[in-house]
C-alpha cells in the first residue's frame, strides 16, 4: 500500500498547492481580484444513528445493524451501522479546517438511520434533520447551504407526498436561514425549490424532490406529474434560459440506471424518461447535476438523441459507511469539493476526500484525506460532457487501468482488491453512458450483454 500512500500524498500537495489549476487569475481591468476558480462542497447521505455506542454486546452497538453483530465497531462507526454523531462531526470539522474556500455547500439528503419503520416517527425524523441542520449551521454560520430531501427524510420512509406535510413545513422552517421566500413557498408545498446562489451570481440551484418518482413511493403511483414538479421544472428552466442564467440540478435519487444492477433505473422508468427529455431540452442551461442515494461514487454523461454528450452528472458517495450483512462491499465515508469557472459556472474539477474508517477506528482519530482529484487521476482536462464521454470510452477498453481506478473509487477505496467482471463492467459503463432506455439498451448491445428488465 506504500504506492497508494505516496500517490495520495502527492495529489494532496497538488490539490492544495494549485487551487487555480493553472487558470489565469482575474483578467486585467476587472474590479478587485476575482478568484480564478469557484468552489462548493457536496455532502450527502449522513444517516445519523443516534443509538450508536460502543458496548461489549456487538448486537447492541447500533439500531441500524438490526440485531446483527457490528463487525469492528470503533469511535467513528462500523460498516454494519449508520453514522455515529462523531463521524458526521469529523466530516464537517474536516471541511471547516481544510483550508478550502467555498462559496456554498449542497447537501442531498437522507439524514435519518436505516431502521425499521416502527422505530421512527414523523417527530423523530424531523428531530434528526433538525440536529443535522443545527450542526451544519453552528460550524458554518456564514455558508449558504442548499439542501435536497432524501427518501429517508420522511416518515414512513419513501412516502414523500404531493401536497404539503408536517415534514415539508418543518424543513421549510429549519432551512429559512439559507433560502429565500419563493424557495420556502415551493418547499412547503412539494419538497422542491429553486434559488439563485447569490443575487450577484447568474447561477441558479434547482433542488428537485425526485423521491416523488421513487418506485416504493405509493403516494405517487400512476401519477404522470406528481406535485406538478415537471411542469414547474420546465417553467423554471425556461425562465432561467430567458434570463441567461446557468443551473445546477441537485436531488437525492439520481436519474439514469443503477451501476450495480442490470437494467434498473433508480426512479420509475416513466419518470426517468420524462426527466431526461427535460434535461435534454435545456442542456444548454444546465451546467452540472449532483445526486446522492446510491452511497457510491459514480458519474454519468447525458447525450442527446444523436449521441453527442451534452451534460455531466455526479453521484456523490455517502458519509455513512453502512452496508447490510449480505453485502461484501461498502463505501468509506466521503465528502467532495467541486471547482467551477466563475465566469460561466462550467465544472473544472472535483476533489474527493475520504476517511479510511478502519484506520480511523484503529488510531482513535479521524484523518480525512484527499482520495483523488478527478482531472489528475485520469489525466483529463476538465469535467465537461465531451471529456467525461471520452473517459468512459477509455474505461470500456478491455483491461482498462482507468476503469480499475474508477471501480476502486466507486467504493471510496474501501477494498482495492475488488474485481468487476465482464458483466459488472458492462453495467457500470452503460450506467455512465445510457441514461434513457434506448441509449442504455444500445450500450448493452455494444458490450454483448442482453437487456434483462
Ligand atoms: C445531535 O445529536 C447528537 C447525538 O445523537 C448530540 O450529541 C448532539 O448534541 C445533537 N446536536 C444538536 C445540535 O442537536
Ligand atoms: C395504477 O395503474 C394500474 C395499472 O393501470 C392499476 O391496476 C392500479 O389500480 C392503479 N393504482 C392506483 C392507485 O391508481
Ligand atoms: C419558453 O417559454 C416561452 C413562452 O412561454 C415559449 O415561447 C418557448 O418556446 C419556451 N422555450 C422552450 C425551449 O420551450
Ligand atoms: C486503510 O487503513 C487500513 C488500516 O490501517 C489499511 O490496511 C488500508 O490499506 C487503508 N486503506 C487505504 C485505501 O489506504
Ligand atoms: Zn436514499
Ligand atoms: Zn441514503
Amino acid at each position: 500500500m506504500a504506492l497508494l500512500g505516496a500517490l495520495v500524498c502527492c495529489l494532496l500537495v497538488a490539490g492544495h498547492g494549485r487551487p487555480g489549476l493553472g487558470l489565469s487569475v482575474a483578467p486585467g481591468g476587472s474590479p478587485g481580484p476575482a478568484p480564478a476558480v469557484g468552489q462548493f462542497w457536496h455532502v450527502t447521505d449522513l444517516h445519523l444513528d443516534p443509538t450508536y455506542h460502543i458496548t461489549d454486546d456487538h448486537t447492541k452497538v447500533c439500531a441500524s445493524s438490526k440485531g446483527a453483530k457490528a463487525s469492528n465497531p470503533g469511535p467513528f462507526g462500523d460498516v454494519l451501522c449508520d453514522s455515529p454523531y462523531d463521524l458526521i462531526l469529523s466530516a464537517f470539522d474536516f471541511i471547516k479546517n481544510s483550508g478550502q474556500e467555498a462559496s456554498f455547500m449542497i447537501w442531498t439528503g437522507d439524514s435519518p438511520p436505516h431502521v425499521p419503520v416502527y422505530e421512527l416517527s414523523t417527530d423523530k425524523v424531523i428531530s434528526v434533520i433538525a440536529n443535522m441542520t443545527a450542526t451544519i449551521r453552528s460550524l458554518f454560520p456564514n455558508l449558504r447551504v442548499f439542501p435536497a430531501l432524501g427518501n429517508h427524510d420522511y416518515w414512513p420512509q419513501d412516502q414523500l407526498p404531493v401536497v404539503t406535510s408536517k415534514v415539508y413545513n418543518a424543513v421549510a422552517d429549519l432551512w429559512k436561514p439559507w433560502l429565500d421566500e419563493e424557495a420556502i413557498r415551493t418547499l412547503r408545498k412539494g419538497g422542491f425549490y429553486s434559488q439563485k446562489v447569490s443575487p450577484n451570481l447568474n447561477l441558479r440551484i434547482i433542488s428537485l424532490n425526485t423521491n416523488l418518482y421513487y418506485p416504493p413511493n405509493i403516494m405517487t403511483l400512476n401519477e404522470t406529474d406528481p406535485a406538478n414538479q415537471f411542469e414547474w421544472l420546465e417553467n423554471t428552466l425556461n425562465t432561467s434560459q430567458q434570463n441567461k442564467e446557468k443551473v445546477y440540478i441537485i436531488a437525492h435519487i439520481p436519474v439514469g440506471y443503477l451501476p450495480y444492477l442490470s437494467s434498473t433505473t433508480a426512479m420509475r422508468e416513466f419518470h426517468n424518461e420524462k426527466l431526461i427529455d427535460i434535461f435534454r431540452k435545456y442542456s444548454s442551461v444546465i451546467v452540472g447535476q449532483f445526486y446522492g442515494h446510491t452511497h457510491r461514487d459514480s458519474m454519468m454523461v447525458l447525450s442527446d438523441q444523436k449521441g453527442s454528450p451534452i451534460n455531466s452528472l455526479f453521484v456523490a458517495p455517502a458519509v455513512t459507511p453502512v452496508k447490510s450483512v449480505l453485502q461484501k462491499q461498502t463505501n468509506n465515508p466521503g465528502v467532495r469539493l467541486f471547482q467551477y469557472d466563475p465566469h460561466d459556472y462550467k465544472l473544472l474539477d472535483m476533489l474527493q476526500y475520504y476517511l479510511n474508517l478502519t484506520d480511523a477506528n484503529l488510531k482513535g482519530e479521524s484523518d480525512w484525506k484527499l482520495e483523488y482529484v478527478l482531472t489528475q487521476t485520469y489525466s483529463i482536462e476538465d469535467l465537461q460532457p465531451k471529456t467525461l464521454y471520452g473517459l468512459a470510452k477509455q474505461f470500456a477498453i478491455l483491461g482498462s487501468e482507468q476503469f480499475i481506478k474508477y471501480y476502486n473509487y466507486y467504493f471510496v477505496s474501501y477494498d482495492s482488491s475488488v474485481i468487476c467482471n465482464r458483466k459488472c463492467k458492462a453495467y457500470q459503463i452503460c450506467a455512465i453512458l445510457g441514461l434513457d432506455h434506448s441509449s442504455y439498451v444500445d450500450c448493452l448491445k455494444q458490450h454483448y450483454i442482453k437487456y434483462h428488465p
